[in-house]
């Protein structure tokens, strides 16, 4: 198709203003592109609608929230709680908890489990009719860089609350010896607005337990917590969020009615983290399927690092690329150049294998043991027709 590009950018313009009729002619011109046998502008326009889809589904506006929560209104002249002796804040207040970010990409379980969370809290007053209060507190633990401060922030945008944010570490490191009060500041401020409040490196407290010196401080902090957390069980909502939940002390862990694990994303969600982060670039999903490939092993910040300095690459090589579809070989070429530097990848030897002659990368990926990559991909991928790919692969079988 001549103008794609154009026509993408208009078709990105109109969707994000959300007429229906609009969507209904841009899935009209993506049929036609289909039945014309255009399939890179069938994908790219497929994506568009895909994405604005996504978006419009998880717009925090269309969760109703909780009438029954008690409390203020957190709004922007209020201060946060701060330490009596040094002024220094314990918390910081994030007004719009959702902010321009889009929601987190989750594996279908754990959309599936904070879904069933906010409903309740989005029904409560039918739960609180037959005697049951709404799940009030959840423990998120999981690997550095998963996304838990991320979907921390979602939970409370899809809530339309505002955060209070206080990281733990700071309060512990910084007043030893103050830190059970601050606690009991910390959510007495809480306990007063309707907030979430999230409780980030929740595991400080653990590290604290190391040290001999601090027997009794620990002590007090840890029932200073457990009693605060008691009281905020009928006033609000917690988040924590820990990457260490075995340092944490088991009655505090106790006291969380919801534990959830965030995992290092899956293949799928490493696509559709891809996919996203290289916005406004489109790519084919052949290009998508070898990214995740690639990134086996990755977290979500990890994937994200990685596509920001691909994308870095392919705008260097084109200055026009704000708007632009990247071919798959072009993505290839990209990651053949790519070093891991920062990132954690389990497996770097894929990363390897794709600085290998074309008959090789070709091999590797059709005979790779859970690939399910094509011959029509790979020749995507390597620029070459399929017929090529079938004769190597007849030439030298697996
Ligand atoms: N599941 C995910 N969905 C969307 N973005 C993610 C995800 N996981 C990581 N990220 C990206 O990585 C960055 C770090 O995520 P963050 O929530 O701070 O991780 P954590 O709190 O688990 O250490 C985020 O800014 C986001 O861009
Ligand atoms: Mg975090």
């Amino acid at each position: 198709m001549e103008h794609l590009a154009v026509v993408q950018s208009l078709c990105r313009v109109g969707l994000e203003a959300g007429d229906e009729k609009f969507r209904k002619q841009v899935e009209r011109l993506r049929d036609r592109l289909r039945k014309a046998g255009d399939m890179e502008a069938t994908e790219a326009i497929d994506g568009l609608l895909a994405s604005q889809q996504r978006a419009a589904t998880l717009q925090p506006s269309r969760v109703e929230l909780s009438r029954s929560l008690a409390g203020e209104r957190l709004i922007g002249t209020i201060n946060p709680p701060f330490d009596k002796e040094s002024g220094a804040p314990l918390a910081q207040i994030v007004l719009e908890p959702g902010g321009a970010t889009l929601p987190p990409v989750l594996t279908d379980e754990l959309e599936g489990a904070l879904d069933s969370m906010l409903r309740e809290w989005a029904d409560d007053g039918k739960l609180r009719s037959i005697g049951i209060a709404p799940t009030h507190s959840c423990l998120i633990f999981g690997a550095p860089g998963t996304g838990k401060t991320v979907t921390a922030m979602h939970i409370a945008a899809r809530l339309g609350l505002p955060v209070v944010l206080a990281r733990l570490d700071g309060i512990m490191s910084s007043f030893l010896g103050t830190t059970a009060r601050n606690i009991g500041t910390l959510f007495e401020f809480a306990n007063r607005y309707r907030c979430v409040l999230l409780l980030d490196e929740f595991d400080a407290l653990a590290k604290l337990r190391d040290d001999p010196q601090e027997v009794g401080e620990i002590k007090r902090v840890v029932n200073t917590l457990l009693q605060s957390l008691d009281v905020r069980a009928l006033l609000g909502l917690t988040v924590a969020i820990t990457n260490h939940p075995r340092l944490l002390d088991p009655a505090i862990w106790r006291r969380f009615e919801v534990k959830i694990e965030m995992p290092l994303p899956p293949a799928t969600a490493r696509e559709r983290l891809f996919a996203e982060f290289l916005a406004p670039v489109t790519v084919q999903d052949s290009a998508l399927h070898l990214l995740a490939w690639a990134s086996d092993g990755a977290s979500g910040s990890e994937v994200r690092s990685m596509t920001h300095a691909l994308k870095r690459y392919l705008v260097l090589e084109k200055p026009d690329i704000a708007h632009v579809h990247v071919e798959a070989s072009e993505v290839l070429a990209a990651l053949r150049r790519y070093h891991v530097t920062s990132a954690n990848l389990e497996d770097r030897t894929r990363l390897a294998a794709l600085r290998e002659d074309p008959r090789t990368i070709a091999r590797t990926l059709l005979y790779s043991a859970e690939s399910s990559f094509t011959q029509g991909s790979v020749a995507q991928l390597l620029g070459k027709d399929q017929a090529t790919i079938s004769r190597w692969m007849k030439e030298e079988p697996a």
